[in-house]
């Protein structure tokens, strides 16, 4: 499989009256062509930093993105506004995380729709308003007619969320980045809503970069995953590998935190303590502090870099698990 787009030693940071946020800090990721990626992470981890890198959309405060992006045969991190802009939306469709705050709240979702719809395609008016009454009702959102003529405000969070949803579907991009596109709905209809996605993307070929914080979505979604600690990928592999193999003993800590169905009496374990503070970051591993499975090297050696330990499956850690402990017996 080639990649379609492909991420090189990321780095963003926050200028704050507080000081410096290494926000992201040398992320590194290739998205297969027709394939889901998904990128998981505790909240704060940098997930939606990295995402707006991608695309030149980061706020103001962001010094960077530095590293490179490459999509197409272009630089995405080089090239001019005007390309970035054609790219964005039609070739490479974005879902923010808030998804109000990326809708005009002065526009009804109607014009919004249709001029998205308009300009990226040769539709008459009248095509692109029967085009976005075909989107919306493809998410699931009732009684579309009505929601076109909505302003914003007048509709919920998981509406605007599916709103934005069907935008960033319509112009079949090749690439999609989903940042939490469900969070704001309850979980029969996020179920639904992330089928039609990977259906969806499936029958169009696109690949995705789906952001979450979801193991569950994880395992429902992907095809490959990175996993995302203060700042830095620490572990990627395929989903299954990443399923049955985990190295990184954050990976430990994830898994121990969530139910088994095979193993419904096992006691659920939070991890232990906090992620570090992004203005203070420790030269060493960032996980340090949290780990269980620390060594000697890990307080001596500056931050693991990202390792092949088996072809596809990389790890940042310099005493990856033995993976028994998946299966073993560990209450303890
Ligand atoms: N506009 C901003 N100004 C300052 N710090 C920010 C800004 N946006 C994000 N950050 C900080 O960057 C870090 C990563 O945030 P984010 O990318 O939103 O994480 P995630 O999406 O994984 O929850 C956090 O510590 C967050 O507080
Ligand atoms: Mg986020």
């Amino acid at each position: 499989m080639s990649d379609i787009l492909r991420a090189q030693d990321l780095h963003v940071n926050f200028y704050t009256k507080d000081g410096e946020v290494k926000a992201v800090n040398g992320v590194s990721f290739s998205l297969q062509a027709g394939s889901i990626l998904c990128l998981v992470g505790e909240s704060g981890a940098g997930k939606s930093t990295t995402a707006l890198a991608l695309l030149g959309l980061l706020p103001k405060a962001a010094r960077g993105p530095s590293g490179s992006v490459h999509f197409d045969g272009l630089d995405l991190l080089s090239v001019d506004q005007q390309t970035l802009r054609r790219i964005r939306g039609k070739e490479i469709s974005m879902i923010p995380q808030e998804p109000r705050a990326s809708l005009n709240p002065i526009l009804t979702v109607g014009t919004q729709v249709e001029e998205q719809i308009l300009a990226h395609t040769d539709l008459s008016k009248k095509n692109a308003n029967r085009l976005a009454l075909d989107m919306l009702r493809d998410v699931g959102l009732p009684d579309p007619k009505n929601i076109l003529k909505q302003y914003p405000f007048q509709l919920s969070g998981g509406m605007c969320q599916r709103v934005m949803l069907s935008m960033a579907l319509a112009l079949r991009p090749r690439v999609l980045i989903a940042d939490e596109p469900t969070s704001s709905l309850d979980v029969t209809l996020q179920a639904e809503i992330l089928r039609r996605l990977k259906d969806t993307c499936r029958e169009l070929n696109s690949s995705m970069l789906l952001i979450t914080h979801d193991m569950g979505i994880v395992a429902q979604m992907a095809d490959e995953v990175a996993v995302m600690y203060a700042g830095s990928i620490v572990e990627s592999a395929d989903v299954q590998t990443l399923f049955r193999y985990p190295q990184h003993p954050y990976m430990y800590g994830l898994f121990q935190s969530l139910p088994r169905l095979d193993r419904p009496g096992r006691r659920f374990e939070p991890i232990r303590g906090n992620p570090p503070d992004l203005m203070n970051l420790p030269g060493q591993c960032p996980f340090l502090p949290r780990c269980s499975k620390a060594i000697s090297k890990c307080r001596l050696e500056p931050m693991p870099v990202l390792d092949e330990v088996e072809p596809g499956h990389k790890v940042a850690c310099y005493n990856t698990l033995d993976y028994d402990w998946m299966n073993g017996d560990d209450e303890g």
